[in-house]
């Protein structure tokens, strides 16, 4: 099961993949998550990439497909993997295809611009496994600490609003047009993400063959 999850900065793709982690046992991979990672360790990676991802635009194509291509060849996801946040532009989509990365299903969490906002002020990170949580939505068990890992939890500095808008702006600009492309490949599954958390992630398994 090699799963892409699309979707608007907030749309909830880091949440839905930590659910379906738990439910399928194959490994999520988040670019972000690791460019986060590698900015936190100081590697030449991270340094490449700070100025971009403070300022909530993309990171070039190259550098991506890069640790993508290495992640996918490992072990663990012989079995399957999610994809959370990558491809995220027309050229990642056709090189992770030229590489013969096979892609099973590509769900599209829907939400509107207007819901990002208040999604994105509650939104609260874990520093160390980058888990996300929400304070009203999705509150962690105990306040500020991660439930998974025990990490504390942090603010994410392009979850300022005006940052946040940005994101918006540039997913609209140079990823959404993936809905398309997956759509004409017969692999687009369009799921409403204007609904409770686990709602969604019932619909996802519904449509990817995946609900017990
Ligand atoms: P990345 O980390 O991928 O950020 P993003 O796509 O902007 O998405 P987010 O992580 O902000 O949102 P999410 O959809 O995961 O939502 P979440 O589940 O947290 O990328 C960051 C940066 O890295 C980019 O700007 C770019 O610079 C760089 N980058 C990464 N990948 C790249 C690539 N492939 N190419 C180029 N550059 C790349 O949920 C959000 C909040 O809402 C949380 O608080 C959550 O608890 C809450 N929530 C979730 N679902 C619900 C719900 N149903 N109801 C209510 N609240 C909910
Ligand atoms: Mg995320």
């Amino acid at each position: 099961m090699n799963l892409i999850l699309l979707g608007a900065p907030g749309a909830g793709k880091g949440t839905q993949a930590e659910l379906i982690v738990e439910k399928l046992g194959i490994p999520s991979i988040s670019t972000g998550n690791m460019l986060r990672e590698a900015m936190r360790n100081g590697t030449d990676l991270g340094k490449q990439v700070k100025q971009y991802m403070d300022e909530g635009s993309l990171v070039p194509d190259e550098l991506i497909l890069g640790i993508v291509a290495e992640r996918v060849a490992q072990p663990d996801c012989a079995n399957g993997f999610i994809l959370d946040g990558v491809p995220r532009t027309l050229a990642q989509a056709e090189a992770l295809d030229a590489k013969g990365v096979r892609i099973d299903h590509v769900v599209s969490i829907e939400v509107d611009d207007s819901v990002i906002e208040g999604r994105m002020t509650g939104r609260r990170v874990c520093s160390n496994c980058g888990a996300s949580y929400h304070v009203v939505a999705n509150a962690p068990k105990t306040e500020g600490v991660c439930d998974l890992c025990q990490g504390s939890l942090i603010i994410r500095k392009d979850d300022a609003p005006e940052t946040v808008r940005h994101r918006l702006e540039v997913y609209h600009a140079s990823t959404e047009v993936l809905k398309q492309y997956y759509n004409q490949q017969g692999k687009l599954r369009l799921i409403e993400g204007n609904q409770d958390i686990q709602s969604i992630n019932d619909q996802i398994l519904t449509v990817i063959g995946a609900k017990a």
